[in-house]
């Protein structure tokens, strides 16, 4: 099996486990940090528009909410049967079984979003080259990447320890995840008094999950086969290289990337 393939399985067993959207992970107050500053949430409003890699399908719902007129919702691993369950409206979207290379390139949509999903994928270019017929001339691209830059001390953690954590099953997984929850509670705590690293995250994101979000943030970090952390460089170079114009990025929360492009 191949990396690609089996980051895919990984995901598909997360999502299963996984499975609900609750309270600020699924909310639009959550969109709209994540479109910021690009995007107000109030610009999507009656578009047409895809998310490649859907998962259990909060972003859709989210984009649901906003009021778009129609989405394409791509997942290719077995949380599709879990994302299919999720929707709130299923008349206005469309689901499909397939990877982001393979989505439909119509030329015809106003937005393309992919967040949390090409820094699992080995080679993006042939998504984004996708992306791009799949929008209509002066149609965006958003996507929300890992970042390198902000999270050095966290990377010299957690990359020896994902050596053994994707290898897990899931029963020994989320018993470490049990393990590393309550001394993160406390670190949140001690970001309230001091500069610590990730300390934006921690209390504009982080802090505001449900203690059962805030354990599968943990094991997505933990789980998935592969997961690169983007430099600025590279996360703007994805988006040049695949030929978008106006590219931009912004330095999310420091700790990540959300790069948006322009069709010409
Ligand atoms: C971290 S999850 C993000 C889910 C969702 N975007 C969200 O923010 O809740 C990454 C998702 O990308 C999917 N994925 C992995 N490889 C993919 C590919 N080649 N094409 C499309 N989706 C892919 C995974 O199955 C997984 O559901």
């Amino acid at each position: 099996m191949s990396r690609d393939d089996k980051t895919i399985k990984d995901f598909g067993e997360q999502w299963r486990q996984y499975s609900d959207n609750e309270g600020y992970y699924g909310s639009v107050e959550l969109f709209s940090d994540i479109l910021f500053p690009f995007l107000a949430v109030e610009e999507i409003k009656g578009c047409r528009v895809a998310e490649i890699g859907s998962g259990t399908g909060r972003i859709v719902n989210m984009l649901l909410e906003a009021g778009v007129q129609h989405i394409v919702a791509v997942e290719p691993s077995d949380a599709f049967a879990v994302l299919v369950r999720n929707i709130r409206n299923s008349e206005k979207v469309t689901c499909l079984k397939i990877t982001g290379d393979q989505l439909p390139t119509d030329g015809n949509l106003d937005y393309i979003f992919s967040i949390g999903v090409l820094h699992h994928i080995q080679d993006p270019t042939p998504v984004v080259e996708a992306v791009l017929k799949a929008l209509r001339p002066g149609g965006r691209f958003l996507v929300w990447l890992y970042g390198k830059e902000g999270n050095v001390l966290y990377l010299a953690l957690i990359r020896p320890l994902r050596v053994l954590t994707k290898r897990l099953p899931h029963f020994m997984l989320a018993s470490l995840v049990e393990i590393m929850y309550w001394p993160l509670v406390l670190y949140i705590k001690c970001c309230h008094r001091l500069p610590l690293p990730l300390r934006r995250y921690m209390l504009s994101v982080f802090e505001k999950m449900s203690p059962r979000k805030r354990r599968l943030i943990i094991y997505d970090q933990l789980n998935p086969s592969y997961a690169k952390y983007y430099t600025r460089r590279e996360a703007e170079t994805l988006l040049i290289d695949g030929k978008f114009k106006n590219v931009r990025p912004h330095h999310r929360h420091g700790y990540s990337w959300t790069v948006i492009g322009t069709k010409p």
